[in-house]
């Protein structure tokens, strides 16, 4: 039946796309899954997350959209995670301007993952900060549906309005099926009452679209990347570890994936 293919994107930075990316990932491979992780940011933070230098990356996913190598040959695997990558490196700033000339610039990305479909049981794709042409190659590989970080924060809603008109405007122009597969709350502080106000709203504003697992503000997610590890394998018993095993178990239910016994 092929890989699912999930994209997480927000264009704004700092809320969570590649914490997510990484530390759900590492729980869909706990939970028995097939698992790669596509590094879409030029800046790389999944492919150092994973412990792997962006500067010596010679095949990734700029060569694969550009057509030099193909995803395959880029593809890196952690046995001790137990996650694939296809990493990113600074190449991959420079995508955009080759692309923009390039026959089906919007599906390079699209193209590039389906040899792997029957590799994968879940693909996530980590997007960049912007509304980009590599974001938009996000979004229409996004098989599956994007999943969006949002942080509890002051006028957070906002931000997901303009990112719903931008999605709105894929599902014109490139692909009409484009869903959403999710919204997942991340930083949330139990003592702050404006999260509880955020998750309240953005709840109000999109029934049955916000996972119930929250992910808290937790300085283990944030030490994890230094050691390049996910929670899973750095501090599995924090409470972000719990909640991205609480995310990874609804996807996989939420999907009719069988969870191992
Ligand atoms: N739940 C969390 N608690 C604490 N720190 C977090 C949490 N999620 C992410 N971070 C940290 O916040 C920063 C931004 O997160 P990141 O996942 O890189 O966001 P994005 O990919 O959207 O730019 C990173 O330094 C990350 O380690
Ligand atoms: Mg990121």
């Amino acid at each position: 039946m092929g890989s699912r293919i999930y994209t997480m994107v927000n264009q704004k930075g700092g809320v969570g796309k590649t914490t997510t990316a990484i530390n759900l990932g590492a729980y869909l491979s706990k939970l028995g899954q097939r698992v790669l992780i596509v590094d879409l940011d030029p800046q790389a933070n999944a492919t150092s997350c994973l412990g792997v230098d962006k500067h010596t990356v010679k095949n990734g996913t700029y060569e694969a959209m550009i057509g030099t190598s193909t995803a395959a040959a880029g593809l890196l695997s952690n046995s001790t995670v137990g996650l694939s990558l296809l990493p990113s490196s600074s190449a991959l700033a420079g995508a955009e301007i080759e692309l923009v000339s390039q026959t089906g610039r919007d599906s390079r990305l699209r193209a590039a993952l389906e040899p792997l479909h029957d590799r994968y049981d879940y693909i996530l794709i980590d997007c960049p900060p912007s509304l980009s042409l590599l974001t938009v190659n996000g979004l229409v590989a996004a098989k599956d549906g994007v999943i969006i970080p949002v942080q509890c924060e002051y006028l957070a809603l906002e931000g997901v309005g303009q990112l719903l008109q931008t999605l709105q405007r894929i599902r014109q122009s490139l692909f009409p099926s484009l869903r959403v597969r999710g919204v997942v709350m991340t930083m949330f502080e139990s003592r702050a009452h404006l999260s509880t106000d955020v998750v309240g709203e953005i709840r109000k504003h999109f029934p049955d679209q916000v996972f119930n697992a929250i992910v808290p503000r937790s300085i283990r997610l944030a030490e994890a990347p230094s050691y390049g590890l996910p929670i899973s394998v750095y501090a599995p018993s924090s409470t972000g570890a719990q909640a991205y095993l609480a995310l990874a178990t609804e996807l996989l239910i939420g999907d009719g994936v069988a969870l191992p016994q």
